[in-house]
């Protein structure tokens, strides 16, 4: 069996770990301006990771695997991309317009790491009918 399950898991752990050690620091400072940092980490890097490494698991076991490393480099490229910038927006480390560039990046990296998902969700599709058909017996 494929590891790159593994990898997604393993990425998207380190990802909540630090999501609720977040969390838990704008509780106790009472300053919660990168609070849409928190949630786009949490949300991009623990729930869509997990998501992805589970259907790679389950259902895409097929998938090529160049196309499962495109998604997962694209993926990573884009989490810590973006949290970044947006960590140094939020807390008025560096202006909007210095970071306008890296940010448009990062969310470039994640939609493509999206579309690249998309496509492996069809293709494992395609590839169950085939194998389903090319299986039956002949009538
Ligand atoms: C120990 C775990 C966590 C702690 C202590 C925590 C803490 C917080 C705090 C203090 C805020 C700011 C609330 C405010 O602005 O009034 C927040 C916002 C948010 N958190 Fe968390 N959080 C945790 C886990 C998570 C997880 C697992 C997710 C999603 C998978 C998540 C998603 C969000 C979202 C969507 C927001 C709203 C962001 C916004 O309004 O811009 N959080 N969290």
């Amino acid at each position: 069996m494929s590891r790159w399950p593994n990898a997604y898991f393993m990425a998207a752990s380190l990802y909540i770990l630090v999501g609720v050690n977040w969390g838990l620091y704008m509780s106790i400072t009472h300053d919660f301006a990168t609070a849409p940092a928190h949630a786009h980490l949490n949300l991009l890097g623990w729930v869509s990771m997990a998501i992805m490494g589970g259907f790679y698991a389950l259902l895409g076991k097929e998938t090529p695997a160049w196309l499962v490393k495109t998604n997962f480099v694209l993926m990573n490229i884009g989490v810590v991309g973006m949290i970044t910038g947006l960590g140094l927006m939020f807390t008025g480390k560096a202006a909007i317009e210095q970071l306008a560039p890296f940010i448009a990046v990062s969310e470039i990296a994640i939609v493509s790491g999206f579309v690249s998902f998309a496509v492996a969700v069809f293709l494992s599709l395609r590839l169950r009918v085939a194998t389903r058909r090319t299986l039956a017996p002949a009538a």
